[in-house]
């Protein structure tokens, strides 16, 4: 499948949803779902390298995960961690960042220890791959809402010089650009508190295609899409005959 594309993202962020729903069409178990997922996510993580998308962001568990039963909860984690333990190596050749974005700290010890490991051994690849784990949009707001607090009571910055600028520096990845286009998998309309400030004018893809079966074919549908978006930011394009 070698196709030219223009105007390919630079950050593509995909809400991974329908794992569930695979396994139960199947008959078969929830975490099955999320392993056939675990194979979708190296899937697109090649697709991006062959497409030259720069950044990957994945949604992977969210702050309001953990209401899931305890039996799903720990099989998720665990995939996690094996996929870091399987996949340091290959992300190591495939020349790619890995970055956690959440609350780490929330995280058990031999998780958090194995994310700093492959975090560092990754460190210096330009290409990058973000999973979003015990992430929130409202968590990551209010974590930086707590620090610009801290950094104010110190009398380091002083609050009425704040600008969108400065704020999105107290965020997660500060470095990390705004998402161009925003793929959710399994037909749901909503971003269920992913990205809530760097979403802010991410083009929106949504795909019934449940998430284990997401396809080269699918991100390829994903991004010729995009590629004939108007992306305007609130300003007026030149021509405006039929836009
Ligand atoms: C997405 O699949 C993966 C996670 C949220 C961890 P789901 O598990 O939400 O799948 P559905 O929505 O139940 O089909
Ligand atoms: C969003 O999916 C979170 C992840 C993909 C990790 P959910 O399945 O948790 O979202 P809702 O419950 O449908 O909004
Ligand atoms: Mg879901």
């Amino acid at each position: 499948m070698e196709e030219q594309l223009d105007n390919i993202p630079r950050h593509v962020a995909i809400i991974m949803d329908g794992n569930g729903r695979w396994a139960k069409k199947r008959g078969s178990i929830r975490l099955s779902g999320h392993k056939a997922g675990a194979e979708a996510l190296l899937r697109v993580l090649n697709y991006c390298e062959k497409y030259k998308v720069q950044y990957l962001s994945v949604y992977a568990f969210s702050t309001e995960n953990w209401s899931r039963p305890k039996a799903e909860v720990d099989g998720l984690m665990s995939l996690l961690g094996n996929f870091l333990r399987n996949r340091e190596e290959e992300l190591i050749e495939a020349k790619c960042r890995f970055r956690v974005m959440g609350r780490k700290e929330g995280l058990s010890e031999s998780l958090q220890k194995l994310i700093s490991k492959v975090e560092a051994s990754t460190k210096g690849f330009e290409r990058q791959l973000i999973v979003c784990l015990n992430y929130g949009g409202r968590a990551e707001l209010l974590d930086a809402a707590k620090k610009l607090a801290e950094d104010a009571a110190r009398g380091d910055i002083d609050p009425q010089s704040l600008t969108e600028e400065k704020f999105g520096s107290y965020l997660y990845l500060p470095d990390v650009p705004d998402p161009d286009l925003i793929i959710r998998t399994s037909g749901e309309f909503r971003l269920s508190n992913f990205l809530l400030w760097e979403a802010a004018y991410s083009e929106l893809y949504v795909t019934p295609v449940l998430w284990p079966d997401f396809s080269e074919e699918d991100f390829l549908s994903a991004l010729k899409d995009f590629a004939k978006r108007t992306r305007k930011f609130g300003a007026i394009t030149e021509d405006t005959t039929n836009k």
